[in-house]
């Protein structure tokens, strides 16, 4: 990241893991597969599971990078490091590896929603040079999110968590982040189980002998994304990491990035109801 501190390049992705005994087992089992990276958050109501996943995994918390997000009804200064506690208090860690402002534009705040992000980065700069936080970003964030946030930030956010997968490319975004250093995280990165029967993307994976899975997952990795699969199936866990043995030809990145997603639907942080 533009901090300097390394990030494993592949995460796990929690959101809609269950709580409870699902959360738990998928996060030990993908940590068992070889994932080190571990992405959460409040809102996905599992950290304490997950927690528990990464204390049963049994490998040394030095060695695994854990990420969490703030919810949109914790902006604001005291409210995001109360939120913070409370999330490491669930996670049982004491320190965070990531820690990503969710969403730029709370409904609950829209008025004002500048404001509070302002007030939720600056106590998080201070969590992360008090050492609390190895590094802070976030996550949904648009180029005008961040022209609002860079007015203010003495720390650039190290990450953008934002959806990305093939056919749902983010352009703008994307250059925004990459002319200012801004690592792109993907969520969603198999479009969330919408896209892997596309005919464009099968014809890839069987010229390769992959699954459509991993094409997209590389297909991230080839563009310096850093993919956050998700599954709780475990054959599935260790395929989205089998993903280093072969490569994209520059034409079937292209055919990628136009891949059909009729049927998805763009959604917009600013109008969000949450
Ligand atoms: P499951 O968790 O039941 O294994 P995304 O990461 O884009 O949100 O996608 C997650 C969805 O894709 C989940 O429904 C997950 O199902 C499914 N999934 C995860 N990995 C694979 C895979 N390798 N092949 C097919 N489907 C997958």
């Amino acid at each position: 990241m533009n901090n300097g501190v390394n990030i494993p390049c592949v995460g796990f992705g929690t959101w809609e893991v269950e709580d409870g005994q699902v959360a738990t087992d998928s996060v030990r089992q993908a940590i068992s597969a070889g994932y080190r990276h571990i992405d959460t958050a409040m809102n996905y109501g599992n950290e304490e599971s997950v927690g528990k996943g990464i204390r049963e995994s049994g490998i040394d918390r030095k060695d695994l990078f854990i990420t969490t997000k703030l919810w949109n009804t914790d902006h604001g200064y005291e409210s995001t490091k109360k939120a913070f506690d409370v999330s490491m208090r669930k996670l049982g860690l004491d320190y965070l590896d990531l820690y990503l402002i969710h969403w730029p534009n709370p409904a609950m705040f829209r008025t004002e929603y500048q404001q509070k992000n302002a007030e939720s980065w600056k106590a998080m700069e201070e969590l992360y040079r008090a050492g609390k936080i190895r590094a802070i970003g976030v996550s949904n964030f648009l180029p005008h999110h961040l022209d609002a946030l860079l007015k203010t930030a003495e720390v650039i956010p190290a990450v953008n968590q934002i959806r990305l997968f093939p056919g749902y490319t983010m352009d703008e975004t994307v250059q925004y982040c990459r002319e200012r250093n801004i690592l792109l995280e993907a969520y969603s990165p198999l479009g969330r189980n919408t896209i892997l029967k596309r005919e464009a993307l099968v014809a890839i994976a069987e010229k390769h002998g992959k699954s459509p899975a991993q094409v997209c997952l590389r297909w991230c990795l080839q563009h310096d994304y850093l993919p956050l699969p998700k599954s709780v199936t475990p054959s599935r866990i260790i395929e989205n990491t089998d993903l280093f043995d072969f490569t994209l030809s520059e034409e079937e990145m292209k055919t990628l990035h136009t891949l059909d997603i009729t049927g998805d639907e763009w959604f917009d942080p600013d109008l969000a109801d949450f």
